[in-house]
């Protein structure tokens, strides 16, 4: 069973699989480069679609107990038995925003990242899935050695799940046009 690093892009999840990786001696499994180095991405505008059942045919072929495994459709693709512990990085839309300004999103890109972000559709379908092998850190307000040492935290003691409310904050703010409407 593997350790796994899911949550949107931009949140921290190769930044922070790669402290992890280093300090506990595991190798890295990519699921992004896993389904484009299988020809199972479809281009379509600025999304990538992928065909899920093939992915995670092809990763219960690929992981080992040695591995950590990263990757925002992490929830998607891997059975319960093949999990460890799956640990959903979160980061404030607010601090999202930037990172993907960085990459160029499209406007319609942000949106729907950062929408998903603020409503967690990857932590909540993660939970509906695989229940208590999910964890929650917040990375917002932390610095990188600090959300390492959370994650380790939470590897060691299985316990240390934060619970995250974009959408209250947001409400607060009275942003929720600026992320959801147009
Ligand atoms: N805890 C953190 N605090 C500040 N910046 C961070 C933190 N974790 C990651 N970053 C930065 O955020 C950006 C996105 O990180 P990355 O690991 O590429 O995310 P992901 O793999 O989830 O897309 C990078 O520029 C990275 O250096
Ligand atoms: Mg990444």
């Amino acid at each position: 069973m593997s350790i796994v690093i899911t949550g949107n892009p931009g949140v921290g999840k190769h930044t922070i699989t790669h402290k992890i990786a280093e300090m506990m001696k595991l190798s890295i499994v990519d699921i992004n480069e896993v389904a484009r180095d299988s020809g199972l991405f479809e281009q379509n505008d600025d999304t990538n679609d992928v065909d899920v059942e093939e992915l995670e045919k092809i990763l219960k072929q690929k992981i080992s107990d040695k591995d950590i495994v990263v990757g925002h459709l992490a929830p998607y693709v891997l059975r319960k038995n093949q999990i460890k512990i799956m640990i959903v990085l979160r980061r404030s839309p607010y601090d999202l925003i930037p990172v993907y300004n960085d990459r160029k999103y499209s406007e319609r890109k942000i949106r729907e990242n950062t929408g998903s972000e603020i409503l967690g559709v990857i932590a909540n379908d993660a939970i509906n899935r695989l229940q208590e092998k999910v964890f929650q850190i917040n990375v917002s307000g932390k610095t990188i050695s600090e959300v390492t040492k959370n994650v380790m935290r939470v590897i060691m003691e299985n316990e240390g799940s934060e619970e995250v409310d974009w959408l209250e904050l947001v409400r607060k703010n009275n942003d929720l046009g600026k992320f959801f409407v147009d």
